[in-house]
C-alpha cells in the first residue's frame, strides 16, 4: 500500500511480500540498483563541469582519467550489482557479451539476471538535457550451481519479474514495477533520500502527444507515415502535439504522466529500427503495460517476442492504449 512520504526503502521493505517468490533478495536488487543510481546522478548532474576540472589534463581532481559517462555508469552499475550476493549475469549495451557471476563462494547459486541500458539519450549529456537508465530483471532458466548461458537472457518480456528506469531530469526519479503496477520515487539530493511521489503511475487511455524523430520521415514505413499525417490533421482533439527529446526515458516518463505514444519504427536504413529488444523495449513495455498502457512493435506484442540475440532491434510504439492500437491498425493495413 502505497503512503504519503513513505521512502523508498520503507516502500520496498513494506511490498516485500507482494513479490511472489519473496525470498527478499529481489528487494535487494532492487536496493542495489537504487544505490548505483544515486552516484551515476551525482555524476551526471556536474557532467558540464567535466572540462572545467579536467582542464588542466585529461584526468579529474582524483587524479583519474575522465570517462565518457555511459562507460561510467555501466561499470558502477555492473559493480554495484556484483557485489550484492544475488546476481548471476548481467548484460549491457556497452558490453559485446554478457557477464558472468559467480558469486563470492564461485558456486553460481545467484538466482536473478539483469539487462541495462546504463545510460540512455546518451547524445543528450553535452547539451544538458535528461538522460536515463534502463533496467530489466528476470529469473534465471538454468538451474542454480551452474554457470548462466545465452538461455537465461533471452526470455520473452512477459518472463520479466522486475523492470524500470531512472530518469536524471529536473529532478531525478526512479520509476519501477515488480508486477503490482508502477511507482515513482523522486530524489532529494540534500539528504540522498527517494520520497514516493507517483504512486501507482497509470497512462491515460488517449493523449494528444506524439513522439517520433519526423527528420527520418522519408525511410518511414507506409503505416508509419499515414499515421503521422492522421496525428496532424485537424478533427477531434487532434492535431497532436509533437514533442520528441530523444532519450526514450524521457520521452516514455512524459507520455506516461501526460498521455501519449512514442514510436521507433523501422526504416528503410534499419530494417528492425534502431531500438533494443531487451534492455531498452522489454523493460519499457513492462512498465507500459503495468500502467495501462500498450507496447507493440506494429503487429504483435512487443513482451511476446522471443529473442533471438542479445543486441536485437526492434520497431517500437508505446504508449497510451488506444493511441497504440490506432497506430497498429495503420501499420496493419498499409502494404509497405
Ligand atoms: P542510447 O543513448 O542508449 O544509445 O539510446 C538512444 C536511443 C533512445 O534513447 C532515443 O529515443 C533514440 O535513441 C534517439 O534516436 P534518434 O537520435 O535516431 O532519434
Ligand atoms: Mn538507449
Ligand atoms: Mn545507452
Amino acid at each position: 500500500m502505497a503512503k504519503q512520504n513513505q521512502t523508498l526503502g520503507e516502500f520496498i521493505i513494506e511490498n516485500q511480500e507482494e513479490f511472489k517468490y519473496s525470498s527478499g533478495e529481489l528487494s535487494r536488487l532492487i536496493n542495489s540498483i537504487r544505490l548505483a543510481a544515486k552516484v551515476v546522478n551525482h555524476e551526471v548532474n556536474k557532467a558540464g563541469l567535466v572540462d572545467i576540472l579536467g582542464a588542466a589534463g585529461e584526468t579529474n581532481v582524483q587524479g583519474e582519467d575522465q570517462q565518457k559517462l555511459d562507460v561510467y555508469a555501466n561499470e558502477i552499475f555492473i559493480k554495484t550489482l556484483t557485489n550484492r550476493e544475488i546476481v548471476c549475469g548481467i548484460a549491457s549495451e556497452e558490453e559485446d557479451d554478457y557477464i558472468t557471476i559467480t558469486g563470492r563462494n564461485k558456486k553460481n547459486d545467484n538466482k536473478y539476471i539483469v539487462l541495462m541500458d546504463p545510460l540512455d539519450g546518451s547524445s543528450n549529456i553535452d547539451v544538458n538535457v535528461s538522460v536515463g537508465t534502463i533496467f530489466s530483471i528476470y529469473r534465471r532458466v538454468t538451474p542454480p550451481g551452474t554457470p548462466v548461458t545465452l538461455d537465461d537472457f533471452l526470455q520473452p518480456g512477459k518472463n520479466q519479474v522486475a523492470a524500470g528506469y531512472i530518469v536524471y531530469g529536473t529532478s531525478t526519479m526512479i520509476v519501477y514495477s515488480t508486477g503490482h503496477g508502477v511507482n515513482g520515487f523522486t530524489l532529494n539530493p540534500a539528504i540522498g533520500t527517494y520520497y514516493l511521489s507517483h504512486p501507482n503511475m497509470q497512462y491515460p487511455e488517449d493523449g494528444n502527444i506524439y513522439s517520433v524523430n519526423e527528420g527520418n520521415y522519408v525511410h518511414f514505413p507506409q503505416g508509419v507515415k499515414d499515421y503521422i499525417k492522421y496525428c496532424q490533421k485537424e478533427e477531434g482533439n487532434r492535431p497532436y502535439s509533437a514533442r520528441y527529446i530523444g532519450s526514450l526515458v524521457s520521452d516514455f516518463h512524459r507520455n506516461m504522466i501526460k498521455g501519449g505514444i512514442y514510436i521507433y519504427p523501422n526504416t528503410s536504413k534499419d530494417p528492425d529500427g534502431k531500438l533494443r529488444l531487451l534492455y531498452e523495449c522489454n523493460p519499457m513495455a513492462y512498465l507500459a503495460e503495468q500502467a495501462n498502457g500498450s507496447a507493440s512493435n506494429g503487429f504483435e506484442r512487443i513482451l511476446d517476442i522471443q529473442p533471438t540475440k542479445l543486441h536485437q532491434r526492434v520497431p517500437f510504439f508505446c504508449g497510451s492504449k488506444n493511441m497504440v492500437a490506432k497506430a497498429e491498425e495503420f501499420m496493419q493495413n498499409s502494404t509497405s
